[in-house]
């Protein structure tokens, strides 16, 4: 059939992902009616990670670094960013909460789910979708500094400007970003918006009405 590949299960691929991506193009209507502004769009994104991923396979060569992804947030930017490191990796993912269901930081943080291998003497790579106070990450870097791996570095994708409770020293950063809350790939408002390909702040009405 024309413009799709016979598959030998139910699911057909039809050819539409060749078609140049718009970069606003609405994506899901129950979203767009919450979305103030996109502060970030996918390829913007996306070209920061090829650079980010650049910068990554160059300063690890020769060694295989473990990618700590901290979920729920890092979830996304963790499976673009592996893809643009071209050397081997392992990756792990830790699980911690601060926010709740609120948009302001509590400073508590708690580990929900650990890693699953010991990190002694690997060369870890923390890699985080925002540092907003820095509490979290202060946090995940002393509890893993403690484990004694060879090396330990943040790659953050965003790093709101100054509003960092901690001093951090953050080997990787994609942008920074006004202290204002946003959502889209992979940051949340009650659980929502992850799956957005962009970045995005929120109309102060859809806070009101969550
Ligand atoms: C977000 C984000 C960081 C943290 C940053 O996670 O993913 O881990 O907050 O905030 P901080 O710099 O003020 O500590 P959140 O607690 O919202 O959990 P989630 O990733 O599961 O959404």
């Amino acid at each position: 059939m024309k413009g799709e590949r016979e598959m030998e299960g139910p699911v057909a691929l039809s050819d539409a992902h060749d078609a140049p991506a718009d970069p606003v193009a609405p994506f899901a209507e129950d979203y767009e009616r919450d979305i103030q502004r996109v502060l970030l769009t996918e390829e913007q994104i996306q070209g920061k990670l090829r650079e980010l991923g650049a910068a990554i396979t160059r300063d690890y060569a020769g060694r295989v670094p473990l990618l700590v992804g901290v979920l729920k947030g890092a979830f996304v930017l963790m499976a673009d960013l592996a893809r643009h490191v071209h050397i081997p990796v392992e990756v792990d993912f830790m699980a911690v909460a601060s926010y709740g269901a609120s948009t302001q930081t509590s400073g508590v943080v708690r580990i929900l789910k650990d890693l699953d291998h010991d990190i002694e003497g690997r060369h870890v790579l923390l890699v985080e979708d925002i540092v907003d106070s820095g509490l979290t990450l202060n946090y995940l870097l002393k509890n893993l500094r403690g484990r004694r791996p060879a090396s330990l570095e943040v790659c953050a994708l965003l790093q709101k400007v100054g509003i960092q409770r901690v001093p951090l020293d953050l080997r990787y950063v994609g942008f920074e970003i006004p202290p204002e809350f946003v959502i889209g790939y992979g940051l949340d408002f009650a659980e929502r918006f992850r799956n957005l390909p962009y970045i995005a702040t929120l109309r102060p009405e859809a806070y009101r009405e969550a």
